[in-house]
């Protein structure tokens, strides 16, 4: 792979030995993926933040680079902690596990890595124009920014990402490139998609269909809100190793599409037949004790349209939205979140259901609405699961 001089210095340790690693881990990447050069991606997003899933040793790793002064060179941003980190205390998070997050984010800080601590990046600002080169690791985040904000870049580990903001430089391969990121397969919906799960089940069935490849989704009708994008987003990169898909009108890349070259593409078609099995596959009880909305984190009109069907009524269940800090902050401002809590509700930020240790917290059984939430709480969390749209689940659980 083609090195500047300046990159060959970084690689051979001028700039530090921690530098130098996390360069010898990138060229080796690049390697890998028979990339030409490094280039420099304008914004890094760094996951392998929560100490749930990094445990000890992440947290030893982190700790390790920053002692050894290693410094971001490019904007970066973490993805959600294990814990909302001003208020844990008030949440019977158990403490060990609080101060072992706590050292994580301070690593992370003194690198000069912002602790956003959200999997929604493009909703607080950080919002990469087309063609922009980016090395983010949070897989919804990369399908949002490469399909629906026309940004470019690979599923980076969470290593790599972090090598990325560090270096500021990203190996110049796969959907980097303007040639690798054509659609290779043809989705026919045929079934009308009325919300939110109904978007995020479709996600999930093309990914279990294709496994990988870049599908081009065709026959939506209806708006196609962003909140929905996000939750497609989400639930096709669970299912599948899918970084990108295209949507007419949506996908900025789409218009490139010659028809022609369309018809020569494998074909599937999603019926609800497809979007019921998978609903089927997720959904393992029909019992809950909590709801959790919020996977990936909840936009402000999401929010909203909960302030709005719970007003004047009780939550007979434990209700947990999650979110960024700066939509609480101005869900805070608008008045939601007193609609909310007045409810019974809570709005928690900086970590989500996923990664926090809600299993710990005594919860049995989860209502949610999102495929990737499902797939991750009786997976990881080993906790049951019911699937249910976000009107649904704000009914169901007044009741
Ligand atoms: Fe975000 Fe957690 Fe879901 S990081 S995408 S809310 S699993």
């Amino acid at each position: 792979m083609f090195l500047t001089k300046e990159e060959e210095k970084i690689y051979e340790g001028e700039y530090g030995e921690a530098k130098a690693s996390m360069m010898r881990l990138l060229v080796a990447i690049g390697e890998v993926y028979g990339a030409s050069k490094l280039i420099k991606p304008t914004n890094a997003h760094v996951s392998g933040v929560s100490y749930k899933t990094i445990g000890d040793v992440g947290l030893e790793f982190i700790e390790g680079l920053a002692k050894k002064n290693a410094k971001a060179s490019i904007q970066s941003q973490l993805n959600p902690a294990g814990i909302d980190l001003k208020n844990w205390s008030k949440l019977n998070i158990p403490k060990d596990f609080a101060k072992k997050q706590i050292r994580i984010i301070s690593a992370y800080e003194k690198i000069g890595i912002k602790a956003l601590c959200t999997c929604t990046p493009y909703l607080i600002g950080i919002s990469p124009r087309i063609s922009e080169h980016i090395a983010w690791a949070e897989s919804s985040a990369v399908v949002f920014a490469n399909s629906v904000l026309g940004a470019r870049t690979n599923r980076e580990a969470a290593t790599t990402a972090l090598a990325s903001a560090i270096v500021g430089r990203t190996p110049f391969y796969g959907l980097h490139l303007e040639e690798q990121r054509h659609p290779t397969h043809l989705i026919d919906v045929k079934v009308d998609l009325l919300n939110e799960l109904d978007f995020s089940l479709l996600g999930y069935s093309i990914g279990k269909d294709l496994r990988t490849g870049i599908p081009f989704i065709r026959g939506i009708k209806g708006e196609i809100k962003n909140d929905y994008l996000k939750a497609l987003s989400a639930s096709i990169a669970v299912s599948s190793s899918i970084a990108m898909f295209h949507i007419d009108g949506i996908t900025p890349e789409s218009n490139m599409e010659e028809k022609d070259n369309l018809k020569n593409l494998e074909k599937i078609s999603i019926t609800n037949y497809e979007l019921k099995k998978v609903n089927e596959e997720l959904s393992f009880t029909n019992e809950f004790d909590t709801v959790c909305i919020g996977c990936p984190h909840c936009s402000i009109n999401e929010i909203k349209y909960i302030a709005e069907m719970s007003m004047g009524k009780k939550f007979q269940k434990r209700f947990f939205i999650y979110t960024s800090r700066k939509v609480l902050e101005l869900a805070k401002k608008i008045g939601y979140v007193s609609l909310i809590e007045s409810a019974g509700g809570k709005i928690i930020s900086d970590t989500c259901m996923v990664v926090s240790p809600l299993e710990s917290l005594g919860i049995k059984s989860v209502l949610t609405n999102s495929c990737k939430a499902a797939y991750y709480l009786s997976s990881l969390c080993k906790l049951k699961v019911k699937l249910a749209n976000l009107s649904e689940c704000i009914r169901y659980a007044v009741q």
